[in-house]
């Protein structure tokens, strides 16, 4: 999950790292009223989660309080990248001397962390690495020392600064890594952080990425979660505790097992190019237990996606037989009502397969086609979302 800047800054604040007073503002008039409150220069700021921000008119200095005003007027509601201004947060402006660079991640390639670090910032990062990547310091860290002031010193050395600076930001590098590993983030980045004309060193700008899979251990990390973002599919899915990404396709796909589910990806993809180009909608993997309301639940997500124009059922039956699996089909069916108007192509396959198949034959539902391979049954629920 990433996060929004404003919130990096106070997560920052959390863990000590030195940041300026910053207050968000859904309205111009919010803002004037931040501004005043924080007194002297500010900076308007879009919240978006996209780069370059600066670039595309989303950060502005305002002088006075109706300056604020008048930049977030112009800011709310610009599209960045792709990306609506609904909010943005008024910082107190910084006189800043010297801009620099600092991230902390993890590193699957290396399966370790990695700190990155430039003496040169205020410029894209990316073109940094690309254009002089001498200037651009990558430092392994291992997560068993993590950055101690010593292994934040070697940082700062390897990214060029001054000896009276490395004394400086080498503290800052240590409780930047304590947002990191605190926070179980994948993700710490300030760009930049800035040495300031009373020569403190402060985060001006902060990107946070949190790992999802450390929720259960982060109860406050959900209210950072930005509900209205969200695809409101992938919410519902969340909610059922399902496995679910929205794709862009037509066939929707529910199967169990993230292998089996991925596999079924590809054979619905190879079927689809002879119908017309159709793909699959989504991944949705509904797990061991293909209960009734767990059905439901998959196929309720599922129908909820406009582009869908047919489902493939795609279940292998291990330790859950196929007699439950199709049990689950057709009490979801029941379950589902009206709500179910899609085509259904089922294929079940392992233990209690003849059982399994016999009830979804008896119960002869007409959205149900069944099918005996999985390739068949790509193919059939390809043709019927090319019609
Ligand atoms: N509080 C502040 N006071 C003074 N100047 C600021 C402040 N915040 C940002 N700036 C200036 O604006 C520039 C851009 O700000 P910032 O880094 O937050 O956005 P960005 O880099 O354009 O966006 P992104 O980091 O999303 O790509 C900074 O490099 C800095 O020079
Ligand atoms: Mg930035």
């Amino acid at each position: 999950m990433d996060l929004y800047e404003y919130q990096a800054r106070d997560l920052f604040e959390k863990h000590g790292v030195p940041v300026l007073p910053g207050i968000i503002a859904d309205t111009p008039e919010e803002a004037r009223a931040a501004a005043e409150r924080i007194g002297g220069v500010t900076v308007v700021k879009a919240q978006v989660k996209t780069g370059g921000r600066g670039k595309a008119g989303g950060v502005k200095v305002a002088k006075t309080a109706e300056d604020a005003e008048a930049a977030a007027r112009a800011i709310l509601g610009l599209d960045i990248k792709g990306h609506v201004v609904k909010r943005v947060m008024v910082a107190a402006g910084a006189d800043i001397t010297e801009e620099y660079y600092f991230s902390v991640l993890l590193d699957r390639a290396n399966r370790n962390y990695l700190a990155l670090c430039s003496y040169e910032g205020g410029m894209e990062i990316e073109q940094l690495a690309e254009e002089r990547p001498e200037a651009l310091a990558r430092v392994a860290v291992d997560p068993a020392v993590g950055i101690t002031l010593e292994v934040a010193r070697e940082i700062a050395v390897a990214a060029k600064f001054p000896a009276e600076l490395v004394e400086k930001v080498a503290p800052v590098f240590v409780t930047l890594y304590g947002v990191y590993t605190a926070e179980d983030a994948t993700l710490v980045e300030v760009n930049p952080l800035v040495l300031t004309g009373a020569g403190d060193i402060v985060a001006l700008d902060g990107k946070v990425s949190l790992d999802e899979n450390a929720g259960f251990r982060q109860p406050e990390h959900e209210a950072l979660e930005d509900k209205d973002a969200a695809d409101p599919l992938e919410a519902k899915a969340k909610q059922h505790d399902l496995n679910y990404v929205k794709l862009d396709g037509e066939v929707g796909v529910i199967g169990n097992g993230a292998g089996l589910v991925m596999s079924t990806l590809d054979v619905v993809a190879y079927a689809g190019e002879k119908h017309g180009g159709v793909k699959p909608a989504n991944f949705l993997d509904i797990g061991g237990g293909a209960s009734a309301e767990v059905m439901a639940a998959g196929l309720d997500v599922i129908l909820g996606d406009p582009q869908v124009k047919s489902v493939f059922v795609n279940v292998f039956g291990g330790i859950t037989s196929c007699v439950a699996v199709a049990d689950g089909i057709v009490k979801a069916l029941e379950l589902l009502g009206d709500a179910a108007t899609k085509p259904l192509v089922v294929r079940l396959d392992g233990n209690q397969v003849e059982e399994g198949r016999a009830i979804l034959a008896a119960a002869a539902h007409p959205l149900v086609t069944l099918a005996t391979t999985m390739d068949d049954g790509a193919d059939k629920a390809a043709a019927l979302a090319a019609k």
